[in-house]
């Protein structure tokens, strides 16, 4: 996949030199292709976070950076030098795993002090750099607890200062709020992030949980299945996802397979086995099979017919989720249409028949090779100007 060269500053303004770069990375277990000819660039001081399914690769893409597993092919650099060869303690990177990984029989003082001392730091100097770094994650005054004696946060962030303590140019975490509920996850996703920020120390963060994703990268690479699909700012991965992988791993979507056969002014006609919609295009052609992303927010009905729309469905459900109503609506094709509105919003009733439509740039169009439909328009099976 493509990727984009625009990178949001890492806070500066002035766009940052690339410090860790995957070229054309592939990665193997026997006979078991785990990442795919990955291509990333990773810029001094960003947020980035690996973002995909279980075993899609990104602990394997991660281990790679840090020196724990080498690409069966391509090329890793980290501040442009490949580190082919190299082991992870001569890479200036630091890990933060999941399970912290604490020595259970040290003090929090020892288990952030222990990098330090293999690398036989004087004890002075120790002790001011734990001590800044027990500061830094919250935790003054906690050196001489056991880890058995901390919370999971808490425990976590004793991780995250053994990493830090190391002054690592690049932290990378893999899945380090994991194990927390969801409540001190979300405190813990602001402390991280500001930490982040603070220190100008570029994190290359694993998740498999978009929301988390959403709310603290600077940018996002999704994953699936060991292919690099998508690598952008995370308003553009919601709102221009590239692949259908990525429009339904990124929040919610309602997947609509759609051939472009006419041109209507600006906009083309597309025929749909539900209907017929006026979409806006840009840079697709006709004759062409896609597929239509339409967020549940930007899902409309009427009881009256929408020029330009054809599209017709029942309204199945209303569900309140909190502020907003979700409506299920069926289309004659059995698909089960989401869509979201503001409780005030008239509803229809259930059982009701509705025109379902969107405002014309609100459905985004990705590539597809699905040829369902096209089949069936190409066998007279379905007319291009069918009616419902
Ligand atoms: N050492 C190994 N030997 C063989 N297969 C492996 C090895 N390590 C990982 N794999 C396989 O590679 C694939 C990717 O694994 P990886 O751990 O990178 O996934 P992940 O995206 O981190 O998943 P999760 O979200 O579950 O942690 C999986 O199918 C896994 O079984
Ligand atoms: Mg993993």
């Amino acid at each position: 996949m493509e990727e984009k060269k625009e990178v949001p500053p890492a806070g500066g303004g002035e766009e940052r030199p690339v410090i860790i770069e995957l070229k054309d990375v592939c990665k193997s277990f026997e006979d078991t292709r785990v990442v795919r000819h990955m291509n990333l660039q990773v810029r001094e001081g960003e947020f980035l976070t690996l973002l995909g399914p279980s075993g899609c690769g990104k602990t394997t893409t991660l281990r790679m950076i840090a020196g724990f597993e080498q690409p069966t092919s391509g090329q890793l650099l980290i501040e442009g030098q490949d580190m082919k060869g190299k082991a992870p303690y001569e890479r200036n990177v630091n890990t933060v795993f999941q399970n912290y990984a604490l020595f259970p029989h040290m003090t929090v003082f020892d288990n952030i002090a222990f990098g330090l001392v293999e690398k036989k730091v004087s004890k002075k100097e120790i002790r001011a750099r734990v001590e800044e770094m027990l500061r830094l994650v919250q935790l003054q005054g906690f050196g001489d607890r056991m880890p058995s004696q901390l919370s999971g946060g808490q425990k976590q962030r004793v991780a995250i200062a053994r990493a830090l303590v190391n002054n690592p140019k690049v932290l990378l975490l893999d899945e380090p709020l994991g194990a927390l509920d969801l409540k001190l996850r979300k405190q813990m996703q602001t402390e991280l992030k500001h930490l982040q920020k603070s220190l100008g120390i570029t994190f290359i963060y694993v998740t498999h949980d978009q929301e988390e994703a959403l709310t603290m990268s600077d940018r996002i690479a999704v994953m699936n299945e060991g292919v690099l699909e998508q690598a952008d700012i995370p308003s553009r991965i919601y709102e221009h996802p590239v692949s259908k992988f990525v429009a339904e791993f990124i929040g919610e979507t309602n997947i609509i397979e759609a051939y472009l056969d006419a041109v209507d002014g600006d906009c083309l006609h597309a025929t749909m086995e539900c209907g017929h919609a006026t979409i806006y295009a840009p840079g697709f052609v006709l004759e062409e099979m896609v597929y239509l992303s339409v967020r549940p927010e930007n899902l409309k009905c009427s009881l009256t017919p929408v020029p330009g729309f054809a599209v017709r469905g029942i309204v199945r459900e209303h569900i309140y989720v909190g502020n907003l109503i979700k409506t299920i609506i069926e289309l004659p094709t059995g698909q089960m249409l989401r869509m979201l509105s503001l409780p005030f919003t008239p509803l229809a009733q259930l059982g009701q028949l509705v025109y379902v439509y969107w405002d014309k740039d609100k459905a985004v169009l990705m590539h597809t090779k699905e040829e369902k439909l096209y089949n069936l328009i190409e066998s007279g099976m379905l007319g291009k100007e069918e009616a419902l």
